[in-house]
Parts: structure tokens; sequence; C-alpha cells
């Protein structure tokens, strides 16, 4: 049985007032729901997060990070200074970053490889663009970026990943997929899974899905059969909305 991971993806969006206010309106909830629960706030809120959240099921997870561990890279934030910040899992491959940053399959697989190697969880995200859809080239875009993000990574390391599958044209747009195109999808995913690593890690990698979702479709898309969480944007930064999420899948 895989246990239902929401994450939240604060973005570039948040601050040290919305740290307070999340933590307060959750921890009625921490003792019963059976979820695992990832915030994902800017970078400069890390330690403050995990100073906050620390001992509790609350985890702490970042945006992004290097492929180097040190050096001449300005603006970035390498993976030994995150895990000193108390980050226990890390988002890569989020479309925003492909498309408005240029991250290449191949740096996303090494970001992966680091983060690993750092005791750090990947969430490694796949997604196709409208165009791909409409085009009824999705499941091999996805299945692409799902192979090279993975590849040449042992079998362990793989189990260690969460996959998200968050369709491009659902992200912020309010268009979410529909339950069945999701768990569909995601079948897909982890029928992939099973040659890219081996039926065990497939059984129980978790994949979760992320585009608009929010309070009112959280619990059908939650109770899909290979829906195993959410990567949550817009509706995390909601102090009325988030912990309903989290509600919906206990
Ligand atoms: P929204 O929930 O705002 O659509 O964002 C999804 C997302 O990109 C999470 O990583």
């Amino acid at each position: 049985m895989r246990a239902k991971l929401i994450a939240a993806n604060w973005k570039m969006n948040g601050s040290f007032a919305l740290i307070d206010a999340m933590q307060k309106v959750l921890s009625p909830l921490l003792d019963e729901t059976t979820c695992e629960i990832v915030i994902c706030p800017p970078d400069v809120l890390l330690s403050s997060l995990n100073n906050k959240v620390k001992g509790s099921r609350i985890a702490v997870g970042a945006q992004n990070v290097h492929s180097e561990t040190s050096g001449a890279f300005t603006g970035e934030t390498s993976a030994p200074l995150l895990q000193e910040c108390g980050v226990q899992w890390c988002i890569v491959g989020h479309s925003e970053r492909r498309i408005l940053f240029g991250e290449t399959d191949d740096f996303i697989r090494s970001k992966t490889e680091t983060l690993l190697k750092h005791g750090i969880r990947p969430i490694l995200c796949i997604g196709e663009t409208l165009e791909h859809r409409e085009s009824g080239n999705h499941e091999e875009k996805v299945i692409a970026q799902l192979v090279k993000g993975l590849s040449g990574l042992a079998v362990d390391d793989q189990k260690r990943c969460v996959l998200a599958y968050e369709p491009i044209w659902a992200i912020g747009t309010g268009k979410t997929a529909t339950p069945e195109q999701a768990n569909s999808m995601h079948k897909i995913i982890r029928k992939e899974l099973e040659s890219l690593a081996s039926s065990e890690a497939a059984e129980n990698m978790q994949i979760l899905y992320g585009g608009s979702v929010n309070s009112e479709n959280a619990k059908t898309l939650l109770s899909q059969s290979e829906i195993d969480g959410a990567l949550v944007g817009g509706a995390s930064l909601k102090i009325n909305a988030f912990p309903q999420i989290v509600a919906a899948g206990s």
C-alpha cells in the first residue's frame, strides 16, 4: 500500500508569516492524517520552516538544487547546504525550470543523482504540453522525460524518487486533467517503471498528480487507484484550502 504524499510547491511565493499560519492550520490534522506532507518554500525560508516543523510529520522540501556541490555558480544552492537546512525532499525537472530556465533532461538527471548522494529524495516532475496532448504525442513525451530522468541510476536509487505527473496545460490554468486522464497516464508511467527499475519498484513508487489541484477536486483525484498524492501550487498557499487537500488524502 503506497502512502499518499501531499506536497506544497510555493514557487516564488510565501513568507515567514505564511509558515506560521500554515503550521497553525495543519497542526490539528497531524495526529489523524495518514498522508506524508512536504512543504517546499523558497530557499530563504527553508531553515525557518525546518525550525517550526522539526520532529512533526511535515517534511521540508526545496524547489531546486544545483548538480555541483560547490563552486562559482552565482545564485545557486547546493545539496549539502540544503541538507544543512533540514531539507529531505527536492523538486527537480519542474516544467517552469525546464521552460523558463532552459533546464535539459541531462542537467535534471545530474541534479537527481546529486540529491540522492546527499540523502535528499527527488520529486521528479514530468509532463506534456497542450500541443503534445492534442497531437497525441503526450505518452511518448512523458515517458521520454521519465526514462532520461532516471537512466543510469541504481534501482535502489530510483526507488527513492517520487514522480510527479504535471501536464503543463493544467498548471496554474484552472484546467485540471480529468481523474481518468491523470489515472491513465499514471498507469503508463508505472508500467514503464517496471522495465526501467523492477516490478517491485513500480508497485511501491509514489506517483503524484499536479496541475490545478484544489480543495474541490482533490478528493476525486486522490481516490484514483494510481494517484498517490498531489503536488499543489496555487492552493498550497491558501490556509483555508491546503489543509482540506491534506484531509482529502487521509
Ligand atoms: P498549480 O497547482 O498552481 O496549478 O501548480 C501546479 C504546480 O506546478 C505544482 O508544482
